[in-house]
């Protein structure tokens, strides 16, 4: 039987995919990745599921519930938060259940980076400002970084950055993006996006530290940088321009 992968968004329940929510109340086994994954997410389960909180378990335990369902012809869902195509280890699992002929789904989900940006009510890409986000992370003791991937080098494009997994060395991340971008430029620390304590600490590179050191944040949270959060006037987008012809505007193609 299938494992279903499944992103269960930021931490609203109700910001999870319909077809996330649908294969969670019809799988008779749920996995789900610890405390990230909403309470009200697993009530949704049929009765009787089995469900597993993943955070105590290795890879190989994992592993060895999806098979036990599979041979019992039940089939899986595997919540994992925000989405699957980031930090979610679903690659690794992925590449056991192949190795072992189990089928698979995959289902997106709202990714952190974008609930950040919704509490802020910010667009990550501005006309002229910034054209690029960069999802990144510092490395953790878990993880090293792939000896091209600094902070450094992606400050040096101006891009958006989105920095996962790293608010507890701040000090260090404004220490590398400073000389790039100027003390100036606009963070903004925003910690459990989307769940009832979510929290927003905006500054600068300059006074970020001293103001989260005024409001601790030591929960999961995502650090924002760079000139789009903060832009006023910027460009129109030449998408909506007056003369701008486009396919559903006067234009066939
Ligand atoms: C293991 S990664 C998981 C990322 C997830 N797969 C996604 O799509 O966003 C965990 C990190 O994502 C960020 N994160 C996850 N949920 C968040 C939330 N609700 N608000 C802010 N940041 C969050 C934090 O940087 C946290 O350290």
């Amino acid at each position: 039987m299938t494992v279903h992968f499944i992103g269960a968004g930021p931490g609203a329940p109700d910001l999870i995919t319909l077809r996330g929510r649908d294969l969670v109340a019809r799988c008779p086994v749920c996995l789900y990745a610890g405390s990230l994954v909403p309470r009200e997410i697993l009530s949704w389960c049929p009765p009787g599921v089995r469900l597993v909180d993943t955070a105590p378990l290795s890879l190989d335990a994992i592993i060895a519930e999806c098979r036990t369902a599979h041979e019992a012809g039940l089939e899986v869902a595997r919540l994992h938060s925000g989405d699957l195509s980031i930090w979610s280890a679903m690659g690794e699992q992925i590449r056991r259940l192949e190795a072992l002929g189990i089928p698979y789904t995959v289902t997106p989900g709202v990714p952190a980076f974008a609930a950040a940006a919704a509490a802020l009510k910010r667009e990550l890409t501005l006309p002229e400002v910034a054209q690029s986000v960069v999802l990144t992370r510092t490395p953790g003791r878990a993880s090293a970084m792939p000896e091209k991937e600094r902070l450094a080098a992606f400050a040096a494009t101006g891009a958006t950055l989105a920095i996962h997994l790293s608010i507890h060395v701040l000090a260090d991340v404004v220490a590398e993006l400073a000389p790039h971008y100027g003390p100036q430029c606009p963070v903004a620390v925003v910690a459990r996006a989307s769940w009832p304590d979510e929290q927003i600490v905006t500054g600068t590179l300059a006074d970020i530290v001293g103001r989260m050191a005024e409001r601790p944040v030591e929960r999961t949270a995502t650090i924002l940088v760079g000139p789009a959060l903060a832009a006023r006037d910027f460009a129109d987008s030449a998408l909506y321009g007056a003369h701008y012809l486009r396919r559903f505007r006067g234009m066939d193609q």
